[in-house]
C-alpha cells in the first residue's frame, strides 16, 4: 500500500513563501495601506519605517501589499529590493531599473547611478512607483535614500533594528521624513492562528493534530519563521520514519533541530564587544562578573564599564548563548553546553 505521507504541499513550508493572507497584523496593515493611499489620488505618500524582531511578518507584509496593489491599479507600482543582496547605491537602481525592463537586459546597458536613474523616471513615467527597502541597515552607505527621495519616490525601509536610520546625514534627513511601524513578537494567540492557517494549507487533513501546533506555537518565541520550521522539520521526521501522523517524538525532535540552529545563528551574529565576552566566558568555562571584566581589559585594551558589561551579559542570557548560576553577587556565567560541541 502507498501511504499518503504528511505534506501535501512542501512549498508552503518554505522561508519565502507568501501566505495568500496576512493573519493579524490588522493595525499595522491599515497604517501601511493609508500612508499608500495617496499614491492613488496622485498626491506623494508618506515614507515608512518598519523594524522589529525576525520573523513578526515585515518582508511578508510589503511583499503582500506590493502584490495587492498591482492586482487593483496598474498605474502604482511597488518594487522590493533587499539591501542584503543590493548593498550599492548602484545595485539597488539596477534592480528597481530591472523592474521596468521589459526588453529584457536594456538596464544592464546604463553604466552610472544617473543613467539608471533617468531610465527609472522614464519608464515610470506614467506609474507611481514607491519602493521597498528592506534590510536596509545593510546598505553601505545612504546615498540611494537621497537620491530616491530626492526624485520623489515612495520609500519603505525596513530592519531588524529601531536605530537603524539614527545615522542618516542631516542632509538626507530634512529631504526623507518617515513614520515609523514597530512589529512587535507575535503572542501566542497570533502564532496559534499563523500556524494553523499554514498547517491546514501544507498537511493532509488530520495528520498534523492540533496539540502539536500548540507546542510549537508556544515554543516559537513570537518568531513566526521559528514556528513554521518547527511543524516543517516535525512533519518531515515523522514521514522519514513512515507515520501517517505527526507524534510527540517527532515534535521533540524538531524542537530540538529548530532551538540549535537559532542558538547557532544568535552565536555567530554576535559582534563587536558582545563577541568578545562570550569568547571569554567559553575560554573560562565558568567566571564571576569581575573575571569576566579584568579579561575584558586584557583582551580589548580598555576598560568596560560595570554597567555595560551587566547590559552585555543580560543579552547574552537573553539570546540564549550563556546562562548563569547563583544570585547577586555570587553569580557566574557560562556558555550555554548546547552550543559546545
Ligand atoms: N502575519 C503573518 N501571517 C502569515 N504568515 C506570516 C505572518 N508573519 C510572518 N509570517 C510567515 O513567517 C515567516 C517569516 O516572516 P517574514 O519573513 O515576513 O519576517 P520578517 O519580519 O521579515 O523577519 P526578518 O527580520 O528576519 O527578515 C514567513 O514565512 C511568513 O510567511
Ligand atoms: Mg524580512
Amino acid at each position: 500500500m502507498i501511504m499518503r505521507g504528511i505534506i501535501k504541499k512542501l512549498e508552503v513550508l518554505d522561508e519565502n513563501y507568501l501566505p495568500e493572507k496576512i493573519i493579524g497584523r490588522k493595525k499595522e496593515l491599515k497604517a501601511i495601506a493609508l500612508n499608500i493611499k495617496p499614491l492613488f489620488y496622485g498626491q506623494p505618500m508618506i515614507n515608512m519605517f518598519l523594524h522589529g524582531p525576525t520573523g513578526t511578518g515585515k518582508t511578508s507584509i510589503m511583499r503582500f501589499v506590493i502584490e495587492k496593489i498591482s492586482e487593483e491599479d496598474d498605474k502604482i507600482k511597488g518594487v522590493y529590493v533587499n539591501c542584503w543582496m543590493m548593498d550599492t547605491t548602484y545595485a539597488v537602481l539596477m534592480k528597481i531599473a530591472e523592474a521596468f525592463d521589459t526588453a529584457m537586459g536594456l538596464a544592464k546597458l546604463k553604466r552610472s547611478n544617473a543613467e539608471l536613474l533617468e531610465y527609472i523616471s522614464s519608464k515610470a513615467k506614467r506609474k507611481k512607483i514607491f519602493i521597498v527597502l528592506d534590510e536596509v541597515d545593510k546598505l553601505k552607505n545612504d546615498e540611494v535614500l537621497y537620491l530616491l527621495s530626492r526624485e520623489g519616490y515612495g520609500i519603505v525601509m525596513i530592519s531588524n533594528y529601531n536605530i537603524a536610520l539614527d545615522k542618516l546625514d542631516n542632509r538626507i534627513r530634512s529631504s526623507l521624513s518617515y513614520e515609523e511601524i514597530e512589529f512587535k513578537p507575535y503572542d501566542y494567540d497570533e502564532m496559534l492562528a499563523i500556524l494553523k492557517a499554514r498547517a491546514e494549507h501544507a498537511f493532509y487533513e488530520g495528520s498534523f493534530p492540533e496539540v502539536y501546533i500548540k507546542v510549537a506555537a508556544k515554543n516559537a518565541g513570537g518568531d513566526a519563521r521559528v514556528g513554521i520550521a518547527i511543524l516543517k522539520n516535525a512533519a518531515l521526521h515523522a514521514e522519514r520514519n513512515n507515520k501517517e501522523k505527526v507524534d510527540r517524538e517527532d515534535v521533540l525532535y524538531a524542537l530540538k533541530v529548530v532551538k540549535g540552529v537559532k542558538l547557532k545563528e544568535q552565536a555567530e551574529s554576535l559582534k563587536g564587544k558582545v563577541k568578545i565576552i562570550a569568547d571569554i566566558i567559553k575560554e573560562l568555562g565558568e567566571a564571576d562578573a569581575s573575571l569576566i571584566a579584568s579579561k575584558y581589559e586584557e583582551h580589548a585594551g580598555e576598560k568596560i564599564h560595570e554597567r555595560t558589561l551587566r547590559y552585555y551579559l543580560q543579552e547574552l542570557e537573553k539570546k540564549g548563548v550563556i546562562k548563569t548560576k547563583g544570585i547577586k553577587r555570587w553569580k557566574t556565567y557560562f556558555i550555554n553546553e548546547e552550543l559546545l560541541d
